[in-house]
């Protein structure tokens, strides 16, 4: 063994056994990103399982809310969710609630609570996960007191984990970077700029209320040791209440494009030109998020939701509960050609109630590479039942 032999065909069929194997892995990795397969995208589930149960029957937690996944530093997956401990409410007191996975997601941690906000009567809201892959730190930042509901103060707080998602910090209070106005990250993962404009940035989108009102992110150009507000994205009428048909820019996920322009993909909380989503472009790492670079995209039918959205090789995919007055009907969509438009074909991964979702990706090997792996809120009667976890083959490969 230890010199490469036979054909290119042999040591594909058999990879694994060879001594050669992770060559041709790398080999196979990079046609992957580049060779951009989309005529070979048929999205199949391969597997699902629910990560947390409602009902007191996980730590007595009354109703897990807002789930997010990531990829770790080394590979493997990272889940969180609200773990709301008497109610279903947005308020309330709540811990967060993690597992690791390992294995591509067949089998995950026992659930740990790496947060607990005690007795808070608006205690923490999820929230956002970020990786920076330069110093392998996982940053989880959350609110506290996003609805001032008997508190007058509101704080984004940031833990990090430098052990893979093992252990977490005490959490930092950002309030004398960034203020107090109330801003709620995500839900969803944040990016890294991978290229320029402001390669390395850590970029962590969410969006704001009445006095500090529409869509924004929070920008750290030193791997999170600091952090500072970007462009906004303004509501209108601004700082007014808001009624049907108003713009209300939401929740929302960033991404980046090849080019390194990063979009966000934003629930349209009160429906202005569509029942449908809004996105914005940012051509300078979100120091801006220009009025004139808003679209809405009719392709994408939504009932005002947290959404899942993810740029992998050449391909944009999208997830959402597809329907424009329910949250029901959770779907995977993709497109060619960077959200312009959606191919005609999509796949449901729930018919029933599905509320807020997720996503992320591995590249460790091939066959984690060929994944998206997504999270959601499932239900049979109500969307608030359970966690879910899904893992999709992307090219047809079950
Ligand atoms: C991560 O947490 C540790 C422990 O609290 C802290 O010392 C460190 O400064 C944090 N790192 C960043 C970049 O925030
Ligand atoms: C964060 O800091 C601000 C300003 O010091 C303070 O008013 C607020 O209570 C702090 N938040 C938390 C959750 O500790
Ligand atoms: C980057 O790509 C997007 C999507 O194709 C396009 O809308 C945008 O204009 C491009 N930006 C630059 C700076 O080329
Ligand atoms: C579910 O989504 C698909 C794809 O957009 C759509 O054709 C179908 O009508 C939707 N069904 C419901 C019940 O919303």
């Amino acid at each position: 063994m230890g010199t490469c032999k036979g054909t290119g065909a042999a040591l594909l069929m058999d990879y694994r056994a060879h001594s050669c194997w992770l060559p041709i892995a790398l080999v196979t990795l990079l046609c992957m990103a580049w060779c951009a397969p989309s005529n070979q995208v048929s999205p199949v589930i391969t597997m699902e399982q629910l990560l947390w149960v409602s009902g007191r029957v996980i730590g007595s937690v009354d109703t897990f809310r807002i789930p997010l996944i990531t990829y770790t530093p080394r590979g493997h997956l990272l889940a969180f969710s609200e773990a709301r401990k008497h109610s279903d409410s947005d308020l309330g007191a709540k811990f967060i609630a993690t597992r690791r996975s390992h294995d591509g997601g067949y089998t995950w941690s026992a659930t740990s609570f790496i947060v607990d906000d005690g007795t808070t009567p608006d205690g923490l809201n999820l929230g956002a996960v970020v990786v920076d892959d330069k110093t392998s730190n996982i940053f989880l930042v959350y609110t506290m007191c996003a609805h001032y509901h008997q508190c007058d103060v509101s704080s984004v707080m940031v833990t990090n984990s430098s052990d893979d998602g093992i252990s977490w910090s005490v959490p930092r209070n950002l309030s004398r970077e960034i203020g107090t106005k109330m801003f709620a990250p995500g839900p969803g993962y944040g990016i890294q700029k991978k290229l320029s404009p402001r390669k390395g940035r850590l970029i962590v989108c969410g969006h704001g209320t009445l006095d500090e009102d529409g869509i924004f992110c929070l920008l750290s150009d030193d791997h999170g040791s600091t952090w500072k507000k970007g462009g906004k994205l303004e509501g209108l009428p601004f700082k007014q209440r808001k009624r049907l048909g108003d713009f209300s820019p939401d929740e929302c996920q960033p991404f980046e494009l090849p080019n390194g322009t990063v979009v966000i993909n934003a629930r349209n909380q009160y429906f202005y030109h569509c029942r449908c989503r809004i996105v914005v472009y940012s051509a300078d790492g979100c120091d801006s998020l220009p009025l004139e670079n808003v679209r809405f995209d009719e392709g994408l039918p939504d009932p005002a939701v947290a959404a899942g959205a993810l740029y992998k090789s050449g391909v944009t995919y999208f997830v959402n509960p597809a329907n424009q007055a329910q949250r029901v009907n959770l779907t995977l969509r993709w497109s060619f050609d960077s959200g312009d438009s959606w191919e005609q074909k999509s796949i449901q991964i729930w018919p029933g109630p599905s509320g807020y979702s997720s996503l992320t990706t591995l590249s460790r090997n091939v066959e984690d590479y060929e994944n998206l792996f997504i999270i959601y809120e499932k239900g049979r009667k109500e969307t608030t039942e359970s966690i879910s976890f899904v893992k999709v083959n992307l090219y047809g490969h079950v």
